[in-house]
């Protein structure tokens, strides 16, 4: 039931666990995930308009901006942070290749190869760099971040 501030109990499944939260309608995605009720602060606030991607977390398998999208808008999704793909090959290969400077962008390239991954039976040069595009760093360290993506889809086979 709403309250008169339009806040209510909903429901959210992140990383696999589905939780009950209080929310209020005019909550972004990234402020639910970061705020005290969840505490996961994988997902970054950078530009907060769409443009950096460093907010960048995984619903329903494709890569949305966290500060674009409002809390309520992300009922009953599966939601994925990079905090549930600990110990997985994604952030191994980037760690593997360096690719991160003061890493305030790799989670949210990391998100972006996770969801290539789910959607992308096959991939070449031409795939990672359309895919990574959304997202921006400012250390400009997009080499070792594109070396992390190929070698994240080798070791899944790359399609074979
Ligand atoms: S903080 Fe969301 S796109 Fe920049
Ligand atoms: S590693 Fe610093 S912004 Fe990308």
């Amino acid at each position: 039931m709403k309250s008169i501030t339009g806040a209510y109990e909903g429901v959210f499944h992140i990383n696999g666990q589905t939780r009950r939260m209080v929310v209020f309608p005019q909550d972004t995605l990234l402020s639910l995930l970061r705020g005290h009720a969840v505490s996961l602060s994988g997902a970054k606030p950078g530009c907060e308009n769409g443009d950096c991607g460093a907010c960048t977390v995984v619903l329903d398998g494709l890569p949305v901006k966290s500060c674009m999208k409002l809390a309520v808008e992300s009922e009953d999704t599966a939601i994925t942070t990079v905090e549930g793909l600990y110990d997985t090959e994604v952030p191994k290969q980037f760690l593997d290749k360096w690719a991160f400077q003061c890493g305030y962008c790799t989670s949210g390239f990391i998100l972006v190869a996770y969801a290539m991954l789910l959607n992308t039976s096959r991939v070449n040069d031409a795939i990672i760099t359309e895919w990574l595009r959304s997202n921006v760093c400012r250390c400009t360290g997009y080499q070792e971040i594109h070396e992390a993506v190929w070698a994240a889809a080798n070791a899944r086979g790359n399609g074979t």
